[in-house]
């Protein structure tokens, strides 16, 4: 994607003010309308905070997975992350939500540790690197708490006996004209690069491999991973599979207004290993929508709306649609100061921090219990 619509997104670059309605467009996916929404309802009971605020807003093909559950064939779930460096906050979005599919759904989970992309695809990572990042991972994965006998996490080149013979299937239907316009390629792309979409197709097929029948996928994502998937979906049928459904979220703020948060700006990420020092520092700098000094916002109130503080509550600290909508109107009113508003949050996140920690820390005995290998 170019920048002409004034921000560019693809699997690697996420940059400017993303138009999500756009990207619905562009990409021809569906939106997660309202009928979507109260079908999970009337499944599952309830529907999660990220549905109803349409942070999960895209989907391919999810109304089809919701058919085949109700037939009684049970779907898998599929997704990952890629190990350049620890897991920030914006990278737990969509496990959380993928942890409540589970637990709604009752599903198994495959959780691909993409090492060596990140070895690839950044000219400065050694594979040694990745792969220790990559079991750093794993820990905030099982920290969430999912079920460690639905739960299948691996790591790419510790896996790869088992994921090749499928990315062989799929790197023989995609050809480089197809992956050269999708990402962007050019000349001086390695050709690991150019083959990764293979690896990154694979696991969608490898429940069926594994069941020996034929399973549904689905993948919750970042929409920036959506282009991989359009080439899985392209070739699916042709190699004998179904197609991978897909549900999308948008990517969470940084701290400082703009665009996602990036792990290579880390002042303005939350990192999950971060200590209560640095989440301090961090949120007291973040970018707000509030006056310059007391006596202005007092008056004239402040803008919770381009506030990172508040985004940060809406996309994952704060699950009570009417907290949120509580904060945001003191803070039009000027009833509440940026660095009350900030000192709530703060503790907030702390607390969630610690408790997540803790949860790292167990997760180092457990390891065992949800890494598959070769
Ligand atoms: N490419 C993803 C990243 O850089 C990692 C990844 C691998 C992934 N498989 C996935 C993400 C499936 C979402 C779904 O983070």
């Amino acid at each position: 994607m170019d920048a002409d619509e004034g921000y560019v997104l693809t699997p690697w670059e996420v940059s400017g003010n993303i138009d999500y309605d756009d990207l619905i467009k562009r990409f021809g996916t569906s939106r997660i309308d309202k009928t979507l929404q109260d079908r999970i309802e009337n499944i599952v009971g309830e529907v999660h905070f990220m549905l109803r605020r349409e942070i999960f807003y895209s989907h391919r093909d999810f109304n089809w997975i919701l058919d085949q559950y109700e037939k009684g064939n049970r779907f898998a779930m599929y997704t990952g992350r890629g190990p350049s460096g620890h897991t920030h906050v914006g990278h737990l979005m969509p496990w959380i939500f993928a942890k409540w599919l589970q637990d709604k759904f009752g599903v198994d989970l495959y959780f691909q540790l993409t090492d060596d992309e990140k070895f690839l695809f950044n000219f400065d990572m050694e594979l040694e690197k990745t792969h220790s990042f990559a079991l750093e991972n794993a820990l905030d994965v099982i920290a969430l708490g999912f079920d460690p006998e639905k739960t299948h996490i691996f790591i790419d080149t510790d896996y790869i006996n088992t994921i090749y013979p499928i990315a062989l299937k799929v790197a023989k239907r995609l050809n480089f004209s197809n992956v050269k316009a999708v990402f962007g390629f050019d000349n001086s792309t390695n050709v690991g690069s150019i083959f990764y979409t293979s690896i990154q197709s694979a696991p969608c097929f490898l429940p069926t491999e594994l069941e020996g029948k034929d399973v549904p996928v689905v993948i919750p994502c970042g929409i920036d991973q959506d282009p991989h998937f359009r080439l899985t979906r392209d070739i699916a049928n042709t190699i004998g599979y179904f197609k991978p459904a897909l549900l999308h979220n948008k990517l969470a703020p940084s701290l400082d207004g703009t665009g996602k948060m990036s792990a290579s700006i880390p002042k303005t990420t939350i990192f999950t290993t971060d200590t209560p020092k640095d989440v301090k520092s961090k949120l007291s700098n973040a970018f707000t929508g509030g006056c310059i000094s007391a006596k202005e916002q007092r008056e004239k109130g402040g803008n919770p709306d381009i506030c990172a503080i508040q985004n940060y509550r809406y996309f994952i600290f704060e699950e009570n649609d009417e907290e949120v909508e509580k904060i945001a109107k003191k803070c039009r009113m000027g009833d509440i100061l940026c660095g009350e508003c900030k000192a709530q949050l703060i503790e907030k996140v702390n607390a969630f921090l610690k408790k997540h920690q803790d949860g790292r820390e167990k997760a180092k005995d457990l390891l065992d219990q949800y890494i598959i290998s070769d």
